[in-house]
């Protein structure tokens, strides 16, 4: 793998694409990771495994305004440039691409994309229109990088779902790699938005992992009633005055249908805000035959 090389940093799709296809016409393996920036371990851990597998690693860092409902943070999102810069050479990473906004949403931008069915629920009930811009960013940089492989982490777990039915759906030429959720010594998952919370709320935000543990245990000692372990996670989250629980459900992992009765394969799936800081996390739950 071509870990020496010097890292390039652009804004340009054509500079892009120039790079992308030289490097396939020498016959190298493309892998892409997107992301928004504000690179945390989770980040470099997609960038390892993307420059342990792939020859010609591009890093997308886009804050996509689509993505971002009415009074969310897209303004005060963090954005670390120059920090990103220094991780992505450190990694190996070769391409950089930062578009700017205008090129990826020119004036008079009018074409979107909806995973009907995954959109709208969970977090899509709670963010309406923020799969939509999802699916619309992943496809436009799927077709700008044109990687052999693109890799996304296990933490947000339905929007790897989404992303993977829309390929399916639409045939795209491009493997998607899930990347396990990286975490904290306590268990809190790393996200971006970690740096919002305040010491207190940082203390508190561990019921999150605390509650899908528990759902893990109450399933594997054979718990029948899956209202009752949902119940139960709520309570947990709901045991710290600064956390205000969203939904805490059991789902099935891929249509990500809530159940009514366990099953071997579960996903056990929690948002709530902490402070006024909305995080995620997920856990899948397989259960061995009895
Ligand atoms: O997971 C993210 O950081 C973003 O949703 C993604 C996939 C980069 C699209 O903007």
């Amino acid at each position: 793998m071509n870990q020496s090389q010097e890292l390039v940093v652009t804004t340009s799709p054509d500079e892009l694409r120039m790079a992308v296809r030289q490097a396939r016409s020498e016959g190298q393996r493309i892998g892409c990771v997107p992301t928004m920036g504000a690179l945390h371990e989770g980040h470099i851990s997609l960038i390892r495994q993307a420059v342990d597998t792939c020859d010609f690693v591009v890093v997308w860092i886009f804050v996509n305004p689509t993505q971002f409902g009415e009074g969310e943070d897209l303004q005060t999102y963090p954005r670390p440039i120059e920090e990103d810069l220094k991780k992505c050479g450190a990694a190996g990473v070769r391409m950089v691409f930062m578009p700017p906004p205008e090129v990826i949403y020119p004036d008079g931008y009018s074409t979107w994309v909806e995973v009907a069915g995954l959109s709208e629920i969970l977090e899509g009930a709670s963010r309406p229109g923020h799969f939509r811009g999802v699916a619309t960013i992943v496809l436009k940089l799927l077709n700008l990088i044109q990687p052999d492989v693109a890799f996304f982490g296990a933490k947000d777990y339905q929007q790897q779902t989404l992303i993977r039915r829309m390929v399916r759906d639409l045939n795209l030429p491009v493997e998607i790699a899930i990347c396990p959720t990286v975490r904290e010594e306590d268990g809190l998952a790393m996200s971006s938005r970690n740096a919002y919370l305040n010491p207190a709320e940082r203390a508190a935000a561990i019921r999150l992992f605390e509650a899908l543990q528990l759902a893990d245990s109450r399933f594997r000692e054979g718990a029948e009633d899956v209202a009752a372990v949902q119940e139960e996670m709520l309570g947990h989250l709901r045991g710290s005055d600064l956390i205000e629980p969203d939904y805490a459900v059991i789902a099935d992992p891929d249509s990500l249908e809530q159940l009514t009765s366990p099953q071997p394969r579960m996903v056990a799936l929690i948002a709530a805000r902490v402070g006024s800081t909305r995080l995620i996390d997920n856990q899948l739950i397989e259960l061995s035959p009895r």
